[in-house]
């Protein structure tokens, strides 16, 4: 039983979004909310929120699991009707969503590992998934899945691609999950709506980015190879320099990447 149970009542009442949290399920145990943003019907309205206390199938990107103690994490997805265009920034406007309900709630230095990890303090503290089903090329729908490590002690596992930490382990103190449950969806709701305007949110996300800069492994697409990470595009391509200066733009769904 959770000490900071979630609470749908405070979060609608936090809310002050025209889209995101539209209404709001919550289920102590799911197997991923990101199947039940899935499983939404053609003429229920976007926005729907799905979130829970537990996953026991939770996902992450590149076909990893994602694993949270019952009750110590914030585990939610939004169901989205984006546009072609919007659905592209998706992973931007979540990302950057994310970083900023974290740094408001919390006041911990949040950046955005490129494309979509949430870093505190250089740590993977949460990650974004976006995840679409499409008629051909046109999106029919967005699952935007969101995990945060909250309220528990992370382990650190040497073998992992990065070191985990949670919000509580970085400020010291227990940390309330339906005040960043309600700065999530607020700022979710406001970059969406921006991402739909064609306003742009590409120089806020590039400045979270703690990528820029660094030297990067890419694998996945090609070969391994080894680069410096040197810009973003505005449609969240990461150019990257090779050692004799030659440029390339790599995305997210092609490559897979690690500080080297
Ligand atoms: C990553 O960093 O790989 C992304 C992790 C995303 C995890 C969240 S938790 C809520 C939602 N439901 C899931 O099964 N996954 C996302």
């Amino acid at each position: 039983m959770s000490t900071n149970p979630i609470s749908t009542r405070r979060i609608v009442f936090g809310l002050d979004t025209q889209i995101v949290g539209v209404n709001i399920t919550y289920q102590e145990s799911m197997p991923s909310t990101q199947d039940e943003a899935h499983s939404v019907e053609d003429d229920d309205p976007e926005g729907m929120v799905f979130i829970t206390d537990e996953q026991t199938e939770g996902r992450g990107r590149d076909g990893r699991t994602w694993v949270a103690p019952p009750g110590a994490g914030l585990l939610l997805s939004v169901y989205l009707r984006p546009d072609a265009t919007t659905y592209a920034k998706l992973g931007m406007v979540a990302s950057l969503a994310a970083a900023e309900a974290i740094a408001a709630v919390t006041g911990l230095p949040t950046t955005i590992k490129w494309p979509n990890d949430l870093l505190v303090n250089g740590r993977k503290v949460g990650g974004v998934l976006v995840e679409g089903h499409f008629f051909g090329e046109v999106p029919h729908h967005a699952a935007v899945g969101v995990g945060i490590n909250v309220n528990w002690d992370t382990i650190d596992i040497p073998e992992a691609p990065y070191v985990p930490t949670s919000l509580s382990r970085e400020l010291g103190e227990p940390v309330d999950r339906n005040a960043l449950a309600i700065a999530l969806l607020n700022h979710l709701d406001r970059l969406y709506l921006a991402a739909q305007r064609g306003a742009p949110i590409h120089d806020a996300w590039r400045a979270r980015l703690s990528t820029l800069g660094q030297r990067v492994h890419l694998a996945g697409s090609g070969p391994e190879r080894d680069a410096l990470a040197v810009d973003v595009t505005p449609d969240g391509g990461l150019v990257v320099q090779d050692a004799a200066g030659g440029q390339e733009t790599v995305y997210a769904a092609d490559v897979t990447l690690s500080h080297s």
